[in-house]
């Protein structure tokens, strides 16, 4: 069962399942800011649940390709819309500041709480 980390945390994963979906089951931060209230619940357009991935993952898909074009985000930078990713093995997965998680800087969990 893939294993994926974020924010300090560990959580186990079925392989093949919605990368977003599980974070928010496990209560994750995957949003920063208004964006926790103010997103596309997993449609992917609105690109504020984007990360960095390293591990095994799957393809972009169309919709991510369109929407990781459109500023602030650069599509270069590799960034993945956790929305649009399905899991297929062990992850580290890096969240970034910005409203869209377009930043250079990552959030931790104890600036969550803050923030
Ligand atoms: S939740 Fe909007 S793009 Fe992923």
């Amino acid at each position: 069962m893939p294993k994926i980390q974020f924010a300090g945390a560990s959580v186990e994963s079925l392989e093949g399942a919605n990368l977003r979906n599980v974070l928010l089951r496990a209560r994750l931060p995957l949003y920063n800011g208004a964006a926790r209230a103010l997103h596309c619940r997993g449609l992917g357009s609105c690109g504020t649940c984007a990360v960095q991935i390293e591990g095994d993952v799957s393809e972009p898909t169309a919709m991510e390709k369109v929407r990781l074009r459109v500023p602030p985000h650069d599509r270069q930078r590799g960034l993945r819309l956790a929305c649009q990713v399905n899991v297929l093995g062990d992850l580290q997965v890096t969240k970034y500041a910005g409203l869209f998680g377009q930043g250079d800087s990552t959030v931790t969990s104890l600036e969550r709480e803050w923030s």
